[in-house]
């Protein structure tokens, strides 16, 4: 059986989705740079072995991503899930997990890359907003694009409301691209992701179609 190492940094609703998911997997641990993430104590409640690597025990990015590493090396996972874990990587973490690594991201990239993306997007006036499942490359937010969801703004939504509808679409989209890829069903051609036996239009995962 595949197994995965899933990384958080708080809440952990989308490491619960995957959970939740019966995904044909071992969901191997939980890792998150925060000690007092709750998704933890989520993680723990279901059996998970869980560890922490303290980000801010380390003076220097490359020392925490070598930590980091070291965490995840036992377990040879097929497959590393960001999963609302907010740390920006080094090249050689990404590289050492190429293709075996993806993100959640709260936007419709390549719209709004990093942090605020609910506030920014109403800022900007955006009508359509959402989620995308990418693999992680160097570039911030930037990899190949799995999946995404896409969801409507409203007149009077706030980054809290927004960001709610959004969650949803995310806790759809992330167990369905990890899903792909358990099933070897992903092909990487330049930054064109392509899911085998998946219509073209199954892949945008709009709310409410496709389950
Ligand atoms: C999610 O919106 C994720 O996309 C973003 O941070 C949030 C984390 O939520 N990066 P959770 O920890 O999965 O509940």
């Amino acid at each position: 059986m595949k197994s995965i190492v899933i990384l958080i940094s708080g809440r952990g609703s989308n490491m619960e989705a995957l959970i939740d998911s019966e995904l044909n997997a071992r969901i191997a641990a939980v890792i998150s740079n925060r000690p007092d993430a709750q998704g933890l104590v989520t993680a723990r409640s279901r059996c998970i072995p869980t560890a922490v690597a303290d980000h801010r025990s380390h003076a220097s990015r490359e020392s925490f991503d070598l930590a980091l590493m070291q965490h995840i090396e036992p377990y040879r996972p097929d497959l590393i899930v960001l999963a609302g874990f907010m740390r920006i990587l080094t090249e050689r973490f990404v590289h050492a997990f190429q293709d075996r690594l993806i993100n959640i991201h709260p936007s419709l990239l390549p719209a709004f890359p990093g942090t605020n993306t609910h506030q920014r997007a109403l800022e900007e006036g955006v009508k359509v907003h959402g989620c995308t499942v990418h693999f992680v490359t160097s570039a911030l937010d930037g990899g190949p694009i799995i999946a995404q969801a896409a969801v409507p703004v409203r007149d009077d939504d706030t980054p809290a409301s927004l960001a709610a509808r959004v969650l949803v679409q995310e806790h759809r989209i992330l167990p369905a691209a990890v899903r792909w890829l358990l099933e070897d069903r992903i092909q990487l051609e330049g930054r064109r992701v392509r899911v085998a036996r998946v219509a073209a239009s199954d892949h945008v995962l709009t709310s409410p179609a496709c389950s």
